[in-house]
């Protein structure tokens, strides 16, 4: 059998030539830095940015897994979760785990409030959640991994918000829980969650508030005067948040927080095994191990930017998003999707084939997000846009002329495969020739 093109060397290679070679391996990523990348990477500045690489680097090698081992790693988490718990409107009973990310913040909450029901209900056998269809696949993913069905109900056609009524309906005696989004991923917009959180209140199930986008601008936001309906611990009701300081709140990524209103709801997040011979075993996440670096740099931002840091960004953000939106509407082909709260937002077309000019954009060097349902460009604006709105709008101007000029030369490129994916009735397909292109992506020769 062919051993696999790459293996380990025999002989290890100089650390020169190591960095060389990764210098050359990393030529082909995208540059975010020159703000044409609308995803993926969030940053303040650069002075910034070299200050969590070393409040990361002084904790490379440790490991949270054990606080008693780590009291430094202890205490940049507590206070991560209290500042953050603070920002958000809780108490000293407020309580909750620094994780990865987002993802692994939602798989918790779900986790912990199925164990909070298995005690609180155990007559419910199979337990159900209910979402808004906004939210963010890691529910999904969580209601695979755990056995909780995912109700989803559509969100209001006009306003692209949870529906209020419709998830009320879509409550059974299986639901143990509720969810909302401050902002969502696709619009951008806060759902009503006052609403949401009475109906759960009064039926005695949780409210997961899913901030991991909007939690460390949204509060900001509201601080200059914008219009941010609530959604936080303020909100009677709303029984947990998470918010990703890999985010808005400018920290390295692998940091994010999920929290609970009180203790009783936590203690189930947690996995403990009493009887391995390996010792007692306990940890409060997904991971076994969990990387020093991205809590201590978590801190660290958020000791560095403050409430005057954030501010000011968060300033230089809506500034920015705001003129990318007026400019996006003065096209009169192109329209904005809903009422954005903050920073992201996703733009469309009635006459134009959107995803086409997502493909003149890229021939331009810019790098939009492609969202469906429909189809649309995605953008969740950072502080170093501020500097290349006016290019951005030029670029887009022109391609719409291009695109209304020559709309039979556009239909190439990602257009085509977006716009075949996104049109299959048959959504198993669609999964399967998803799972064949990622696993391409990654297969070795
Ligand atoms: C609203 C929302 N929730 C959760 C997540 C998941 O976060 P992560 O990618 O850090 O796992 C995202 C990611 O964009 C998000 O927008």
């Amino acid at each position: 059998m062919a051993r696999p093109k790459v293996v380990l060397p025999d002989k290890g290679i100089s650390e020169k030539e190591v960095l060389k070679k990764m210098e050359e391996i990393r030529e082909d990523d995208i540059n975010w830095k020159d703000g044409k990348v609308w995803s993926l990477v969030y940053h303040a500045s650069e002075d910034h940015t070299e200050m969590l690489k070393k409040a990361s680097n002084m904790f490379f090698s440790k490991n949270a897994l054990s606080p008693m081992a780590f009291p430094s790693l202890k205490k940049f988490e507590t206070e991560v979760i209290s500042m953050a718990v603070d920002l958000f409107g809780g108490d000293n009973r407020c309580c909750g785990s620094m994780t990865s990310g987002g993802t692994e913040s939602l798989l918790m909450a779900i986790k912990t409030y199925r164990e909070w029901a298995r005690e609180k209900y155990p007559e419910i056998k199979e337990p159900e959640m209910v979402v808004p269809s906004s939210a963010h696949p890691s529910f999904d993913k969580a209601a695979d991994y755990f056995g909780v069905k995912i109700v989803k109900v559509p969100v209001d056609k006009e306003t692209h918000r949870a529906d209020v009524k419709g998830m009320e309906n879509a409550i059974t005696k299986n639901t143990i829980l509720m969810v909302g989004s401050a902002c969502d991923f696709p619009r951008g917009v806060v759902d009503p969650i006052t609403e949401l959180a009475n109906i759960a209140k009064e039926r005695g199930i949780g409210m997961h508030v899913d901030a991991c986008l909007g939690g460390f601008m949204l509060p900001f936001v509201k601080k200059l005067g914008n219009n941010v309906p609530d959604f936080d611990f303020s909100v009677p009701g709303v029984t947990s948040i998470s918010a990703d300081v890999h985010k808005y709140g400018y920290g390295a990524k692998g940091a994010s927080t999920i929290m609970y209103r009180r203790e009783r709801v936590w203690k189930h997040q947690f996995s403990v095994y009493t009887d391995w011979t390996g010792g007692i075993y306990i940890s409060p996440s997904m991971r076994g191990t969990r990387p020093g670096g991205p809590i201590a740099a978590a801190w660290a931002s958020m000791k560095a930017l403050g409430e005057d840091g954030y501010l000011g960004l968060a300033k230089v953000v809506m500034k920015a998003t705001k003129e990318l939106i007026d400019g996006i509407n003065q096209i009169p082909e192109l329209y904005i999707i809903g009422d954005p709260v903050m920073s992201v937002f996703s733009f469309t077309s009635d006459s134009l084939d959107i995803y086409n000019l997502g493909d003149i954009m890229d021939k331009k060097g810019w790098h939009l997000d492609r969202i469906q349902f429909p189809n649309a460009l995605h953008m969740m604006v950072n502080p170093h846009h501020a500097s290349i709105v006016d290019t951005f709008l030029k670029d887009l101007k022109e391609a719409v002329k291009q695109i209304k000029e020559h709309p039979e030369a556009s239909s190439d490129g990602d257009a085509a495969i977006y716009g075949m994916v996104a049109s299959l009735p048959d959504r198993n397909k669609v999964k399967d020739y998803i799972v064949n292109f990622l696993k391409s992506q990654y297969k070795f020769k």
